[in-house]
Formats: structure tokens, sequence, C-alpha cells
């Protein structure tokens, strides 16, 4: 189907039960074994009646009854890191996202005071980020922050560097020298605690998910080094987006932190193609910080569930006043999604898209070009690298 394969043969028992123009058997099944099968993706967003596929397998076909609720991952999360942890110490990484939120809290529930939060400022964030991240933290999280700037280390490390998976893997490797050394700077500490979704592990091809492709190496999945002495603890490991969400309400996060819009741990370095470089990085934070406040301003922020702008390594010609310039390229990015594994682009109203790239174009130094990325998941993915 949209993979160009097709199942030319059921098998002994089975009858077909769905088809298409294309696809003689797309769904099949044993009514008397009571085994049944489907070529395509009853799980993504985008089939018709998906939900009812697997509701009606999962409920009617199972007879699972269907009583899971987000409290009770929590309470066999808490049980597993108490397991898994003991009496030793914890450090989180906490990003400032609601998967790292949501595992700090679990672990806290887990082992109180033998946590820390540590946050890092890579020098790879957002306008602001980081100042507003350790106050909302301190304000409604009371676990115990260390907040690292390790802006140069990190910009040296990339210097000059431009091939994505590269960015990536010296950025996870970062992030986990920096752990350690703060690990070992808090005395006794053996444990990493990251919020890693079952996205990343699908999308990085992480050992306990031997078949399948590399999309990306997410920074805290496939970018970490072979070396590293800290064991992780990843109370999320195998939750999705949406059900991390359900858990951060159940665990009282504020709504703002519930609904923040995701950002890669990779940062800015995967919105700028090409060469990290402090004025690059001033131009990408300059164009998200107007797009992300136009959207706040018109009301769309959480309707579109990431938005972001990527600065392009193309240069184009364009006039202003009088004057040719010669300048960057800014593509904004806005996509809907539930699960972050499929996407679609948010259809904004032109006026925001005008006033945006107005507002962009007018005030930030060296752009002179704002284009709309008006590509779904798949095939495009979310982020440019
Ligand atoms: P893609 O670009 O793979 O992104 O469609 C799916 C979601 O994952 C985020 N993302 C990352 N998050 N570390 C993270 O913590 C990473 O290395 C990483 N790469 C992508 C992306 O922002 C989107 O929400």
């Amino acid at each position: 189907m949209s993979h160009g394969d097709h199942i030319e043969a059921i098998p002994p028992g089975f009858v077909p039960l769905a088809q298409t123009e294309t696809t003689p058997f797309a769904a099949g099944g044993d009514p008397a074994r009571r085994w049944y099968g489907v070529q395509f993706h009853p799980e993504v967003r985008h089939t018709s009646y998906g939900r009812e596929i697997l509701r009606n397998f999962v409920l009617a076909v199972c007879g699972c009854p269907g009583t899971w609720q987000p409290s009770h991952f929590v309470s066999q999360a808490v049980e597993r890191v108490q397991s898994q942890i003991g009496q030793q110490q914890a450090i989180c990484a906490l990003s400032g996202g609601v998967d790292s939120a949501v595992a700090a809290l679990v672990v806290h529930q887990a082992i109180g005071e033998r946590l820390t939060c540590v946050f890092v400022d890579n020098g790879l964030l957002r306008q602001g980020e980081a100042e507003e991240v350790i106050a909302t933290f301190r304000e409604h999280l009371h676990v115990p922050l260390v907040a690292v700037d390790a802006t140069d280390e990190f910009l040296s490390a990339l210097e000059g560097v431009t091939d994505p998976e590269d960015k990536r893997k010296i950025i996870g490797e970062r992030f986990v020298r920096v752990f350690e050394r703060e690990a070992r700077r808090l005395g006794d500490v053996q444990f990493l605690v990251q919020g890693t979704l079952y996205p990343d592990v699908i999308e990085s091809r992480a050992p306990d998910r031997a078949r399948g492709a590399t999309i990306k190496t997410h920074h805290n999945v496939g970018g970490l080094p072979a070396d590293m002495r800290l064991k992780l603890v990843e109370p999320l490991r195998y939750l999705f987006k949406d059900e991390v969400r359900a858990a951060g309400v159940e665990l009282g996060l504020p709504d703002e932190w519930v609904w923040r819009h995701p950002f890669p741990g990779p940062g800015l370095a995967v919105r700028i193609l090409g060469a990290v470089t402090p004025q690059r990085l001033e131009i990408v934070r300059q164009a998200d910080a107007l797009f992300i406040h136009e959207l706040k301003t018109a009301n769309l922020y959480r309707a579109c569930r990431q938005a972001f702008a990527v600065l392009l390594p193309v240069q184009s010609v364009g006039v202003m006043g009088d004057g040719r310039t010669y300048a960057a390229t800014i593509a904004l990015r806005a996509v809907t999604t539930e699960d972050y594994m499929t996407a679609d682009w948010s259809r904004l109203p032109y006026e925001v898209l005008a006033r945006v790239s107005t507002r962009i174009v007018n005030e930030v130094r060296g752009v002179n070009r704002v284009v709309y990325d008006i590509s779904s998941k798949p095939p495009a993915t979310i982020e440019w690298e």
C-alpha cells in the first residue's frame, strides 16, 4: 500500500475482508481461529476509521476491558523506578519540554530527594528559553534543580559540522559528558533519568528494536556514547506524546507546560541547515520568536502542535528600498499531529503568514525571503534535519 508492498496470497483458512483498487488483501481473517490482520496502518490519524478498527479489535475481538487510565501508568512507573534505582541517587536531564518534566515527576514520586534535576543551556535554545524554564520549574516543581551553562563547550564541538547525523551524535555525546560531570560533582550518582519516548526509540533504531531503519538519531537514544558510565532510567520509553500529556495532567503539571510545543534536544542546531555559528543562531532565534509570538497573538499556538523557523543554507536576491540584497531564507514549519509519528502541515491563515513574513524580513537582519513548508510527515519529517 503506501509502502509499495502487497500480499499476493493469504494463508489457508484466511478469507479476504477488505481490498483496494491496487491491493487484493488489505485485510484478512480466519474467523474460526479469530485471527485478523490488516496491511495498512490503522494506528495513524490519516486512516479513516483506524481508531474504530483498533477499538473493535482490542475490546470486541480480544475482550480487553478498556479500563486503563494515565493514573495507572503513573503508579506502575513509580514502582518500576523504585525497583530499578533502589536506595541510590539519580539526576534527571531536564529540557523544559513535557517529556522530561513528566519523567522527573515520576522519578521524584519514586525516590524523593535522591533526585536532582540538571538543566543544560547548550547555547542552542530558543530566545529567553533558559530563563523561562528555570523560573517555571522553580515555581511549580519542587525538585532540586542545577542549571549548567555549557554554551561554549557545545558550540566549539559543533564548529564547522554540517552533516545532520554528525551534529546529533556530537550533541548527544556532549550532553552525556556534562551529566557525568554533574553526577561526579553531586557525589555518588549512578542513574541518569531521561524523558525518552517510543517514537524516539522507533526512529533512532535503538538496541531493543533491532529491526527498522534509522530515520534520524535522536540525541537521547542513538546519540549516546558507548562508554557512558551512568545507567539510564527511562520511565516513558514505551509511551507516545498524547499519553505523556495525559500523565502530565494527572501529575499536576501546569497547562502551559503540558501543551508547550516539543523542542528537540539538539535544539536550533538541527534547525540551522549547514554550519552552526553564533550569527546564524541569532537569525533563527529572532525569526522563531517572531513566528511563535504571532501564532500566540492569533490564538493558533495550541492548534498547531509544533511550529518553528528553520534557517536554510540558501542566499537569494531581493530588493529592499532602492538596493539589491543577497541574503538568507527562513522556512516556517507548522504541523498538526497527535503522536508526532505522522503529521500534516497546518493550514495557517494567509493573513498570519503574511504578517510573520513581513515582520521577519523587516526585523531580522540578514533575511530577505520567507517560505512556508507544505509537506506532511511522511514523506517529510517534522524537523528539517
Ligand atoms: P521528526 O523530525 O523525526 O520529529 O519528524 C518528531 C518529533 O521529535 C522531535 N525530535 C527530537 N526530540 N531529540 C528530541 O528530544 C531529538 O534528537 C529529536 N529529533 C526530533 C521533533 O521536534 C518532533 O517533535
